[in-house]
C-alpha cells in the first residue's frame, strides 16, 4: 500500500477525511500527519486515529524558509511516503522544497482554481458576485496554488451568504473530494475527478 503523508497546519478536518477513506481495500494508508503549528488542533485527532505525528515549527525560523523546510523534510522524509498531501497547510513552499517532491504531492484549496489562488477565497467569490464557488485538488507545483487539477466540486452561492457560511458548504465537499481524488491518484489515474 502507498504511503501517505499529510501535512496541516490547522483544524485538520480534511486531514480526518483523508485518513478515514484509507481504510479496508484502500491502497493506501497515513504514515504520518506533519505540522508546522504544535498548537493545530489536528495533531490530537491524528493521534487518537493511531497515526504518527510530528512538529517543525516555522515560528524559530522567522523567515528563513530553506531553514524551515530542512526540518520539515526531517521527519518526513523518515517516514517515507509516496504521497504528500498538503491539506490545510499554511505555508508557501519553495521551489526547491516543491520540486523535491514532484508528481507527488497534492493539495486542496476553497476556490474553483484558477480562480482566487491565495487566501480570502471566499469573501473575493462573494465581493465578485459569483453564482457558485467549490473546491480544487490539484498537483503541487513550484507557482502557488497552480499546478494540473485532479478534481473541483462545485457549491451554489446562497443569497444572504457571508464568507464562513460559503466556506463551510465548500468544507463540506472538500471532505468528499480530496479522498476521491487521493484514491485515484494513488492508483495512477490522474483523470480529474468532477463532483
Ligand atoms: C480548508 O478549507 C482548505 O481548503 C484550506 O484551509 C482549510 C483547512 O481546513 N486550505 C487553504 O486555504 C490552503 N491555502 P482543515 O484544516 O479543517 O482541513
Amino acid at each position: 500500500r502507498k504511503r501517505v503523508a499529510l501535512l496541516i497546519s490547522g483544524g485538520g478536518s480534511n486531514m480526518v477525511a483523508l485518513a478515514q477513506s484509507m481504510t479496508g481495500d484502500h491502497p493506501a494508508r497515513p504514515v504520518l500527519v506533519l505540522s508546522n503549528d504544535p498548537a493545530a488542533k489536528g495533531l490530537a485527532r491524528a493521534a487518537e486515529m493511531g497515526i504518527p505525528t510530528a512538529v517543525a515549527e516555522h515560528r524559530p525560523f522567522k523567515g528563513d524558509r530553506a531553514a524551515f523546510e530542512a526540518a520539515l523534510l526531517e521527519p518526513l522524509l523518515a517516514a517515507e511516503p509516496d504521497v504528500i498531501c498538503l491539506a490545510g497547510f499554511m505555508r508557501i513552499l519553495t521551489p526547491d522544497f516543491t520540486g523535491r517532491f514532484a508528481g507527488r504531492m497534492l493539495n486542496i484549496h476553497p476556490s474553483l482554481l484558477p480562480k482566487y489562488p491565495g487566501l480570502h477565497t471566499h469573501q473575493r467569490a462573494l465581493d465578485a458576485g459569483d453564482t457558485e464557488a467549490g473546491c480544487s485538488v490539484h498537483e503541487v507545483i513550484a507557482d502557488l496554488d497552480a499546478g494540473p487539477l485532479l478534481g473541483q466540486a462545485r457549491v451554489p452561492v446562497l443569497p444572504g451568504d457571508d464568507a464562513d457560511s460559503l466556506a463551510a458548504r465548500v468544507l463540506v465537499q472538500e471532505h468528499r473530494l480530496y479522498p476521491a481524488v487521493l484514491r485515484r491518484f494513488v492508483t495512477g489515474d490522474r483523470t480529474p475527478v468532477i463532483l
